[in-house]
């Protein structure tokens, strides 16, 4: 794995010299769901334009923020947007939130994201635990990061998602009484969404989702050496499932109506973390 230290030196010195702990559970909070932050005890929040070498992010319902948060006791840190390689960035800039969250000494890294439902068993508003992802979009993308030498290795989604953090999902949803249904995660480079013809093939390659994000954090993220699992709330029919066009707007309004339901569940899994 390439070493980022150097480049972001500065920028863990800059969170460090504000952060009132050490976090235990790090979260990105997906598109439109970025909410869940104002749902709990903020103790300290950063925007992220104040921190030197932390890219702007550009995409509505990704807010640019970094949360040190507190919930039953337990040390939080909240990513209230991400960075997404559609935006223009680096790979080595879209991983920052698994950087920060490793350097800060997180031991639990769960992603969150919006994603369009491949899977006609999914509807809108669903809730889908990855147990797998497809990195065949992003594959030079990751050997960027990893270098030649460790691609294979690292690429192969190995240590993703973390057993144990997947069964403890699974426990809160029972526990919560939501029905939370299991699939692979299809990366999609973006900015623009999938043809009918592109998720027809994605189906046919086990997709059940489809998203432009999260496949990198993970990755790297486990590569550091934390746990790492991730949910994806299905915020739309992916393109041709349903006759209906796509838009940001629908993916903004289910996040909004699926937000109740999603806050409960990530509440109920850091109680048992
Ligand atoms: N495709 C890609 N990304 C997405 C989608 C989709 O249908 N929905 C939300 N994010």
């Amino acid at each position: 794995m390439k070493n980022l230290d150097f480049k972001y030196e500065e920028l863990i010195a800059a969170i460090k010299k504000v952060a009132p702990f050490k976090p235990q559970i790090a979260l990105v909070l997906g598109s439109g769901l970025g909410g869940f932050a104002k749902s709990i005890k903020t103790v300290k929040s950063i925007p992220t334009s104040s921190l030197p070498n932390y890219p702007k992010s550009t995409v509505q319902g990704h807010e640019g923020f970094i949360h040190f948060a507190e919930y039953k006791k337990k040390k939080l840190l909240l990513f209230q947007g991400r960075i997404h390689l559609y935006e223009g960035y680096h790979i080595s800039k879209c991983i920052l939130p698994s950087y920060i969250s490793n350097k800060l000494g997180a031991e639990y890294l769960l992603l969150t994201n919006a994603a369009g439902g491949v899977n006609t068993n999914f509807i809108p508003g669903d809730l889908m635990l990855n147990i797998s992802m497809n990195a065949i979009n992003i594959k030079k993308e990751l050997t960027d990061l990893f270098g030649i030498a460790t691609i294979e290795q690292k690429n192969q989604l190995s240590d993703f998602p973390n057993a144990n953090f997947n069964s403890i999902i699974i426990n809160a949803a029972l526990e919560e009484n939501i029905h939370i249904k299991e699939g692979t995660y299809w990366f999609g480079k973006g900015p623009s969404y999938e043809t009918p013809a592109e998720i027809r093939m994605a189906a046919k390659l086990g997709a059940d989702a489809v998203g432009m994000s999260t496949v990198h954090e993970a990755v790297y993220g486990a590569a550091c050496g934390m746990k790492v699992s991730a949910i994806s709330l299905i915020t739309n029919f992916a393109a041709g499932i349903s006759p209906n066009k796509l838009s940001h707007q629908e993916v903004m309004e289910t996040a909004d109506l699926a937000k109740e339901k999603f806050e409960r569940l990530v509440k109920r899994i850091i109680t048992l973390l």
